[in-house]
């Protein structure tokens, strides 16, 4: 998830895309870059790291020019580095961007054969070259950008200049968010409201397939074919900072919200349906070696380490490896046996995490291969690691991980499958099945998100609970322990995660009528064993809030409350059950009233032991 921000008017476009930038830091903050058009010629500047490297190097050596576009980064294809920053340029043609190109590995091979010689690492110069190419055949900046879209696959965002035309600035959208803002003789546009608050409250929001071509005295909006639409503008009453929150009260919730969309950009690019694969652009790890593993580590913290658990499901039963799975402060002090033929795999949303760090040294200092699963490209964990996989969740601000967690079960379960057909345990076509109800889960989550009113309701019952149990089986038990490690580090109400199977053996003590009791039972193949554990609960009393998937009007009677889930593959209930633990848990903290993002002594990365 980056930001982007264009400009074409009468002022000076390098302060207005600056404070723009500013604004949208929180999409992306490991590089920036702008380019302006004067006279003729491209100002192009980039610099890696916090945008104030940026603005220093704008300081020393400004850009002029009233039209322009800039970027702020948050890396996917390609590590953080100025070589990588956008705008990327071919020829006449500048460009910024926000979204994942599916097809970029295709597109590059065809360009290159026709001589296009790229610079960068990332999937975005493919857009600009692909646009020079028309370009430099019809001549025609629109026609050219029309052409070159057509051919791209995936998400996009993008703002993009020709040299040879100054005076038109085009924006083109798809999948990926795009907002235009209209001033007086002026435009602007940008990847979210924010960047253009300070300049224009008149909005019109872009659509999937929809460009806008500007020129200093007009805008004029068409599909991708080039035939007119006509748009509406809205006048937005946010304050900035709502603003920056996409209109949601907290950065957790716009978070929960925007999984559908991480899911979706997680899977991009990856799912090879009809060839019943998997593709993992960063894995870096020879099918031989995996092949042969003998044994499987999964070592994480917090919210991750229930990342890995689910993993240990996945990895056991597709590719039928060995998995052991440790807390990363009690891995890196036991003197693990480290088997020559194993493969540690660390899970991080910040690649930052002083333990799991420790965990992957200790893993390499015993001759074993790593891979980690983490969401920030070019983190410690990411770069000492053999092979990667990157979640693109985007940046998650929220102290509690939400979008972080659920696309680090998709890259666990696409692991699993890539293990499956490597090893031969998973068949091409058992693969494309599973493929295809992968990439449903998006819609599905969707579909979920729309139980936030009746669990918003629902956490009013519950808000005064001293204590809170969470019950699953199976692969759901991961999912008891997140849910309850969501609502104690929001709320700060105690709740503990156990196995379903475990309550006889104790926690069934705890069982009376103040204790609420969320029980994960959607239909699997150990629904009649839950079932029996929640009944137990409720004849002692017990408030039983049932998570089921589908109609189940046997319980209805039974419990306290239900929650109804859309039906997936059991293999996918981790994820679409985890999204009621945490609305449940969000809904209950603003209740209570604590710092739902910045919960007390809490930090978003525990960077030291
Ligand atoms: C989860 O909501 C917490 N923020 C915390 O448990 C977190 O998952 C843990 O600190 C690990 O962080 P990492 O994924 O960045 O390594």
């Amino acid at each position: 998830m980056c930001g982007i921000v264009g400009y074409i008017g009468l002022q000076q476009a390098s302060p207005i895309i600056l404070d723009g930038l500013r604004r949208l830091e929180y999409r992306g903050y490991d590089s920036a870059g702008i380019c302006t058009l004067d006279e003729g010629v491209a100002q192009i500047r980039r610099a890696q790291g916090k945008l104030l490297n940026l603005e220093n190097l704008l300081y020393d050596n400004p850009a002029r020019g009233t039209r322009g576009v800039g970027h702020t980064r948050w890396a996917t294809h390609g590590r953080p580095s100025e070589i990588n920053a956008h705008p990327h340029r071919a020829g006449s043609i500048v460009l910024v961007h926000n979204g994942i190109i599916e097809n970029y590995i295709s597109l590059k091979g065809r360009l290159q054969d026709l001589g296009h010689q790229f610079s960068s690492e990332t999937d975005t110069e493919i857009i600009a070259h692909l646009v020079e190419d028309h370009y430099r055949d019809s001549g025609d900046f629109e026609q050219a950008v029309r052409q070159a879209l057509a051919e791209v696959k995936g998400a996009y965002a993008v703002a993009i200049l020709c040299i040879d035309e100054p005076d038109k600035l085009i924006a083109a959208k798809l999948g990926s968010p795009l907002v235009v803002g209209q001033g007086k003789g002026e435009y602007f546009v940008a990847s979210d409201i924010p960047a253009m608050l300070s300049h224009t409250r008149e909005m019109i929001f872009l659509e999937d397939g929809e460009m806008v071509v500007f020129t200093p005295l007009a805008m004029r909006f068409s599909d991708l074919a080039g035939n007119p639409l006509t748009k509406q503008s809205k006048t937005i009453t946010w304050s900035p900072t709502m603003a920056e929150k996409g209109g949601y009260r907290h950065f957790m919730l716009k978070e929960i919200y925007e999984q559908p969309r991480a899911l979706a950009d997680t899977i991009a690019g990856r799912a090879l349906v009809e060839e019943g694969d998997v593709y993992l652009e960063d894995l870096d790890l020879d099918d031989a070696q995996l092949a042969g593993l003998e044994k499987i580590f999964i070592i994480a913290c917090g919210t991750s380490w229930h990342a890995g658990l689910v993993g240990k499901f996945y990895l056991e039963k597709i590719a039928r490896v060995p998995v052991e799975i440790d807390i990363a402060s009690e891995f890196r002090y036991r003197d693990p046996i480290i088997p020559a033929n194993s493969l540690t795999i660390l899970v991080s949303q910040s690649g930052e995490t002083a333990d799991t760090l420790a965990a992957l040294r200790e893993a390499h200092g015993k001759g074993g291969k790593t891979l980690c699963i983490c969401n920030v490209v070019d983190s410690s964990i990411a770069r000492e690691s053999d092979g990667i996989i990157y979640t693109h969740a985007g940046p998650e601000i929220g102290v509690a991980s939400t979008k972080a967690f659920t696309t680090q079960l998709v890259a666990l379960y696409l692991l699993a499958l890539k293990l499956g057909r490597i090893r031969r345990s998973l068949s091409a076509a058992d693969c494309q099945a599973r493929l295809a109800d992968l990439l449903e889960l998006p819609r599905k989550l969707e579909e979920t998100l729309e139980l936030d009113a009746e669990i918003e309701e629902l956490a009013r019952e519950f808000v005064n609970a001293r204590d809170f149990l969470y019950l699953g089986r199976g692969n759901l038990y991961p999912i008891a322990l997140e849910g309850a490690l969501k609502l104690k580090e929001i709320s700060y109400i105690h709740a503990e995660g156990y196995p379903a199977g475990e309550m006889k053996h104790g926690p069934i003590a705890l069982i009376d009528e103040d204790l609420p009791v969320v029980v994960l039972v959607p239909r699997n193949s150990t629904y009649d064993k839950v079932v029996s554990n929640m009944e137990e609960v409720c004849a002692r009393g017990g408030q039983v809030i049932a998570v089921v998937s589908g109609d189940d009007e046997e319980l209805l009677d039974k419990v306290a409350a239900l929650i109804s889930v859309p039906t997936v593959d059991e293999d996918l209930l981790p994820i679409i059950t985890s999204v009621p633990m945490q609305l449940l848990a969000y809904y209950i903290a603003v209740l209570k009233g604590t710092d739902v993002d910045q919960p007390r002594n809490l930090a978003k990365s525990v960077t030291v032991e």
